[in-house]
């Protein structure tokens, strides 16, 4: 039987969402908004798609306006994109509250159909929006993952293969902590063909790389005007997917919920996670620098503070 996805928020990030999943035939795609009309159009235009791109994917498009989560029953995966962007000036943050209602009314309606999905949570602030998936759901921790480590990590790849000159496939980078203004990208762990970026770019050049990388959203917004990135965030999800559909045990860094691990009790942070068919089967732990291990903790205590406000 093929694989089921549900996309729930058919913006830009969940369309591109989808076509990247019926692009590489991965599964079928349900995709669910709340207008009327969009999700079905968007969806048959991706269908009609199958032929010329040879997928056999199917899909379909479901407005939440006034039926139920019905048609998303039994998906493999459920993909929470859905909520407000953000606009220029605007804080990951500010969206806090909005976003919590959006997130809370979509977890309810979709666990009832798919008791057994794993929840791949995008919507910002994404990790206190990942701890209310957590939190309403009642799912295990290993079924709710949050995405921006494969997204800052790719942009900080981006940023390393520009200023060397070498092909993005040499390049690994790792960013940690929560998918905010003070995330932590770590250039001691960040290789280029295994090499550490320290042994290969002065200190001035790596500061304003990490600076870069942690401004990447707001870069994007400010360019943009009227909307956030979705080209690089629908790539993210799909490496996760794809992680967790082919059981490929693969590491990336995620938003999961901690208990202990890196110090840090109770809290959506982003670390590295082994992705496979049980979703999250493990957390990986590395030993930090008494530096790096402050910065993740002041990433973790901005996440904090929002998840109290929210009371999740
Ligand atoms: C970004 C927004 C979507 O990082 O959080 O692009």
């Amino acid at each position: 039987m093929r694989k089921k996805v549900t996309v729930v928020g058919g913006g830009f990030v969940g369309s591109t969402t989808a076509q990247r999943i019926v692009d590489r035939g991965l599964a079928d795609v349900v995709m669910t908004d709340i207008l009327e009309g969009v999700p079905a159009g968007k969806a048959l235009d991706l269908l009609e798609s199958t032929p010329i791109i040879r997928s056999d994917a199917q899909t379909q498009g479901i407005s939440t306006a006034s039926g139920t989560y019905e048609a998303t029953a039994n998906s493999d995966i459920i993909v929470i994109t859905a909520g407000f962007p953000r606009k220029p000036g605007m804080s990951r943050d500010d969206l806090l509250r909005a976003n919590y209602d959006v997130v809370k009314g979509v977890v309810e309606g979709v666990v009832k159909f798919s008791p057994n999905a794993i929840l791949i949570v995008v919507t910002n602030p994404m990790d206190a929006m990942a701890q209310s998936a957590f939190k309403v759901s009642g799912f295990p921790k290993n079924r709710v993952i949050g995405m921006a480590g494969v997204l800052d990590s790719a942009r900080m790849s981006t940023f390393i293969a520009q200023e060397l000159g070498v092909s993005v496939e040499n390049v690994h980078s790792f960013v940690l902590g929560g998918h905010g203004d003070d995330m932590v990208p770590l250039p001691r762990y960040s290789t280029v063909a295994g090499i550490s970026i320290l042994e290969l770019l002065p200190k001035e050049r790596i500061d304003a790389i990490v600076t870069r990388t942690r401004n990447g959203g707001a870069e994007i917004v400010n360019l943009m005007k009227t909307g956030s990135a979705y080209y690089a965030p629908s790539a993210a999800v799909l490496e996760m997917i794809e992680a967790i559909l082919k059981d490929k045990k693969k590491i990336l860094p995620c938003a999961i919920y901690l208990q202990g691990e890196y110090g840090i009790d109770g809290l959506f942070v982003g670390v590295p996670v082994k992705l496979g068919a049980r979703g999250a089967e493990q957390i990986i732990q590395i030993k930090l620098t008494p530096e790096e291990d402050a910065a993740l903790k002041k990433s973790a205590d901005s996440v904090r503070s929002l998840v109290k406000v929210l009371g999740v």
